[in-house]
């Protein structure tokens, strides 16, 4: 039922909207605000904390079906789960009740901010700083590749508390928007979820209240991939929408194209292809619902499910946008039709949230037992 009413809604909603929003690179209001009126657009939060109780299988069912249509949409319930999870995961009591609420109303999203210009796979060589200062912290450093920044009211920013310590000297903290200090890079111009904007955040001597760490001091590190651990089942869940609503368009397609007197989805050689990029799908989408009740239970083999869904689903991306732009052709090369806006699309899915050479890294270190 979830599922046939994000897609109800995404079909409707959405969709007319996406071609647009990619050829402008402007960000997808009518999506937020479709979402939100929907409760779907940080559908992972708690109803404790007056979210709608989503779990994570629905989080990525939610994220599947909006990519399925735009990418660029999809990043809005993902990154308010990125954004929040430290504080549901560290946070305190207080800070949880403030921003988690917030977000549920759909008052503000979420951002992370972890990556820096020199700080990208090796993310504990981060430089930014957070220095104690009586009753305030203070921050001042530079944050890059920051999804929805500048659109997101809220900022988890991890930042050095002590140099000498690499990943054990990392915290976290909560940084609002209108804090004074708090500036934006301007748009970087990307090949694909342009939609998404993705922007440098400047921290410029940004005083916060002491209070508005996340978790004991020194933790921050530990949050972060504890973070992505459960997150990265969202981006393979995004990698499956992207990949889903480009084989959809394909079979459809190639049942009207007609050449040699016959419509080309009467060719094996057509058929097969099709078969095989429902196969990868298929399996992706297996994986990365049983990533999704790992993540929901907490089990301890989640780090290496979270990095082999997410790798392996978003290389299955990549492989069945391609052919789909392969099946249509002349025509999947235009703008004119939804493929190559897809196949675009997909790239970012092996990059971000770690690229996929680091999942190997984490698979590596976390096989199985
Ligand atoms: N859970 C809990 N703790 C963890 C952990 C996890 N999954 N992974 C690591 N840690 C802890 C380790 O236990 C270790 O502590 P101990 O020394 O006590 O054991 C500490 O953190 C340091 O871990 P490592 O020694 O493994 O750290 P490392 O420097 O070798 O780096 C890495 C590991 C996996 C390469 C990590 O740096 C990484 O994941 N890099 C990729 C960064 C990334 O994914 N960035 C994405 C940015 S967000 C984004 O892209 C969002 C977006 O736009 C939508």
């Amino acid at each position: 039922m979830l599922r046939a009413s994000v897609r109800a809604l995404a079909e409707a909603k959405i969709a007319p909207h996406a071609a647009e929003v990619d050829e402008r690179a402007r960000f997808p209001q009518e999506a937020l605000d479709a979402l939100t009126a929907n409760d779907l657009h940080a559908v992972h939060i708690p109803e404790e904390y007056g979210g709608s109780g989503g779990d994570a299988l629905a989080t990525a069912i939610v994220i599947e079906e909006v990519a399925r249509v735009c990418a660029s949409s999809s990043l809005i319930p993902a990154v308010n789960k990125l954004g929040t999870l430290p504080l549901m995961l560290s946070g305190s009591e207080d800070l949880k009740r403030r921003y988690l609420g917030a977000v549920a109303r759909g008052d503000g999203m979420f951002s992370y901010c972890l990556s820096e210009p020199e700080a990208g796979s090796d993310a504990a060589a981060m430089r930014t700083r957070a220095v104690r200062d009586g009753d305030s912290w203070v921050l001042d450093g530079v944050k890059r590749w920051i999804t929805n920044a500048g659109v997101s009211e809220f900022y988890t920013v991890m930042a050095v508390t002590d140099p000498t310590r690499r990943s054990k000297g990392i915290s976290a903290f909560v940084v609002e928007k209108s804090d004074e200090g708090v500036s934006f890079g301007a748009p970087e111009r990307k090949l694909g979820i342009k939609g998404s904007p993705t922007r440098e955040v400047y921290l410029d001597n940004v005083r916060i209240p002491a209070d508005r760490i996340i978790g004991e001091e020194g933790t921050g590190f530990a949050t972060a991939m504890r973070t992505l651990d459960h997150t990265r089942v969202t981006i393979a869940a995004q990698a499956l929408g992207i990949a889903q609503g480009a084989l959809d368009y394909a079979k459809g397609y190639v049942l009207e194209r007609r050449q040699f007197g016959k419509a080309i989805g009467e060719f094996q050689g057509i058929q097969f292809m099709l078969a095989d990029m429902a196969m990868k799908l298929e399996a992706a989408r297996q994986l990365t619902y049983a990533a999704a009740a790992r993540s929901e239970r907490g089990d301890a083999d989640l780090t290496f499910f979270g990095a082999s869904a997410k790798c392996f689903a978003s290389d299955a991306a990549m492989e069945i946008t391609t052919d789909a732009v392969q099946l249509l052709g002349g025509y999947g090369y235009t703008r004119d039709y939804p493929l190559e806006r897809m196949m675009r699309d997909a790239k970012i899915t092996q990059i971000y949230e770690g690229t996929n050479q680091v999942q190997r890294i984490v698979m590596a270190r976390n096989l199985p037992n």
